[in-house]
């Protein structure tokens, strides 16, 4: 099962632009072994998920790590649940960098995803590789804080997300090849951790500027389970023509 996340960040800004993407997503023919995960910002949930149909599911980018209380603007797993939410996107890097999210955080935002009961998709980054042949530590230190002290049988609903910083919204992608050799590095740190066979289950992705130019190079690849677009899936005509090509 290959899973196709788009993370609508803050491209999209009205109703109206919302609901005529997930339309459009609607209307494509997807293959049965492609997962669809919607992520619009929170405002544009409930509208989205009257558009996306039955198969696409929806997503949220974040969500808070404490149930309810005195915490202003905060978005808490049971408002997410109630607007029909199933996955959730927790320590993007985006969400480490503008909103000063500590590795601290980002683990407290697993549990409470986890004990929500949503499938969690966990990002981690990493800036320029110095060596272009090694995947930077930053990636496996990323990874083992946010998933320590996870159960193994919680670990069945997680899926880390590789993105290079650097390949962010900039129209450069990663390769596929390093991608790929950061996707068994991340396997590496996990069966470290919970053994090998939770390191082969576990579902990676790559997001950073995945277009329907390279979606399929990514996709394909047997260590790879999936993308995170971002600019990409606001687009609704290039975000069909990319789910139309797997
Ligand atoms: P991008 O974003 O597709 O716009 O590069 C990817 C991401 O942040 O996941």
């Amino acid at each position: 099962m290959k899973l196709i996340v788009a993370n609508w960040k803050a491209y999209v800004a009205t109703a109206k632009e919302a609901e005529r993407i997930a339309k459009k997503i609607a209307q494509v023919k997807i293959k049965k072994s492609t997962t669809v995960v919607v992520c619009p910002p929170f405002v544009f949930l409930a509208a989205v998920k009257k558009k996306i149909g039955r198969t696409v599911r929806l997503g949220a980018q974040d969500v808070f790590w404490k149930e309810s209380g005195p915490y202003t603007g905060a978005i808490t797993p049971d408002m997410l649940k109630g607007v029909g939410v199933g996955t959730v996107i927790v320590g993007h890097s985006e969400r480490r960098q503008h909103f000063s999210e500590s590795d601290d955080i980002i683990r407290k935002k697993v549990d409470m995803a986890l004990a929500g009961g949503f499938d969690v998709i966990i990002c981690v980054g990493e800036r320029e590789r110095e060596d272009k042949k090694a995947v930077p530590e930053s990636v496996g230190e990323q990874t083992r804080a946010a998933l320590t002290g996870i159960s193994k049988g919680a670990l069945a609903r997680i899926t880390i997300a590789y993105e290079p910083i650097w390949a962010i919204g900039t129209g450069v992608s990663d390769t596929p090849n390093d991608a790929l050799s950061a996707a068994i590095y991340i396997r590496k740190v996990v069966s470290e951790m919970f053994g090998a066979a939770q390191a082969t289950m576990l579902k990676v992705l790559y997001g950073g500027s995945v277009d329907s130019r390279n979606i399929r190079d990514f996709v394909l690849q047997e260590g790879i389970d999936g993308v995170l677009v971002g600019r990409a899936s606001t687009d609704k005509e290039e975000f069909a023509k990319m789910l139309a090509s797997l």
